[in-house]
């Protein structure tokens, strides 16, 4: 019997790629660059399943392309790049990686607050440009991470993760989400729950750990950013579009805030050019999860979701199980 065939949008490691090609014929984009939405269009009918990197953009129009298609894997654990309204009513299932990335994306949240608030890529950048003269008094002060305030917002997995190194830094750890726990819950954890505008005001750190909705589009915008200590730092390993970098870039400029770590940003790769000059910010390029476990964990997880929906049965990872309702 033919194996189904399965699309896969970038070049991925070979311990998953192998488990992927036992099952099924896998056509792989080996060119180091994304595939266009034409050619990941084009590339679509015929396939069964299409194992898509996050910044693929799994619309409506692409999806409807994929006459025979059954999954749409993402290798990501956020999903705002697939229509899942579309997914669902033509009955594709979708699927993300959760877990396997949580402590690593909360690794590279704390290196961010770290990095900005004792100016760790701005002294490199001082060093390596021959500017150290000596050990100076004033040189590079920057802000203390313990015994502060880290306000979490958005307090699921990566959330709590980073919830859980601050406590190893014995800073306060308050959070604000649309879900409260249980107050027990919050105890047991230490953990204090804050309505939003609360929590920019008293934090030290606001770190974004929420998804991309329509309801968190620019959830940080200059209301928020003129609530915060100016001495505060953002945070944002989330989406670049939770907050609006137009009015970061103001507040920052205005001294509003103290300075920024970002993972994300709102047009990637292009990144709003005065951030760039700004020696308060500190600039990554989408690397939440980027290390060798864990990228090639998450692989492995979309695999074992496109391997499970070739044996007949619901991927782990379903985001919409609707579609195998009724
Ligand atoms: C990365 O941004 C992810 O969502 O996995």
């Amino acid at each position: 019997m033919a194996k189904p065939k399965v699309l896969v949008t970038r070049e991925l490691y070979e311990r998953p790629l192998r488990l992927l090609q036992e099952k099924a014929e896998v056509t792989l984009n080996r060119e180091n660059r994304s595939m266009t939405i034409e050619e990941i269009m084009a590339a679509l009918p015929g396939k069964m399943g299409v194992l898509a990197m996050g910044s693929d953009p799994m619309n409506a129009k692409v999806l409807g392309a994929g006459k025979d298609l059954k999954i749409v894997a993402n290798n990501a654990v956020g999903f705002n790049n697939i229509d899942l309204e579309a997914a669902t009513r033509l009955k594709i299932a979708a699927t993300n990686t959760p877990d396997v990335l949580t402590d690593t994306t909360a690794d590279l949240t704390f290196a961010l607050i770290l990095g900005v608030a004792r100016r760790i890529a701005e002294a490199d950048r001082f060093v390596r440009a021959g500017k150290w003269t000596g050990w100076t008094p004033s040189l590079m002060i920057g802000g203390d991470i313990h015994d502060k305030t880290l306000g979490v917002i958005g307090l699921g997995r990566i959330g709590s993760a980073v919830a859980r190194r601050g406590q190893g830094f014995n800073m306060r750890i308050v959070y604000y989400d649309i879900r409260r726990l249980d107050p027990a819950v919050e105890q047991n954890h230490q953990l204090r729950f804050f309505p939003l505008r609360d929590l920019l005001r008293i934090s030290d750190f606001v770190t974004l750990h929420v998804p991309l909705t329509p309801e968190t589009r620019h959830l940080i915008g200059a209301e928020e950013l003129g609530l915060m200590k100016k001495t505060a730092y953002l945070i944002n390993a989330s989406r670049g579009p939770v907050v609006d970098e137009r009015a970061l870039v103001e507040a920052l400029r205005a001294g509003k805030i103290a300075g920024a770590g970002l993972d994300v940003f709102e047009a990637e790769p292009q990144v709003t050019p005065e951030l760039l000059q700004m020696e308060n910010t500190v600039l990554v390029p989408h690397i939440g999860s980027a290390t060798d476990e864990t990228r090639e964990a998450m692989t492995l997880r979309a695999v074992n979701n496109i391997l499970a929906v070739i044996r007949g049965q619901v991927p782990p990872d379903i985001l919409n199980p609707e579609i195998y309702r009724g």
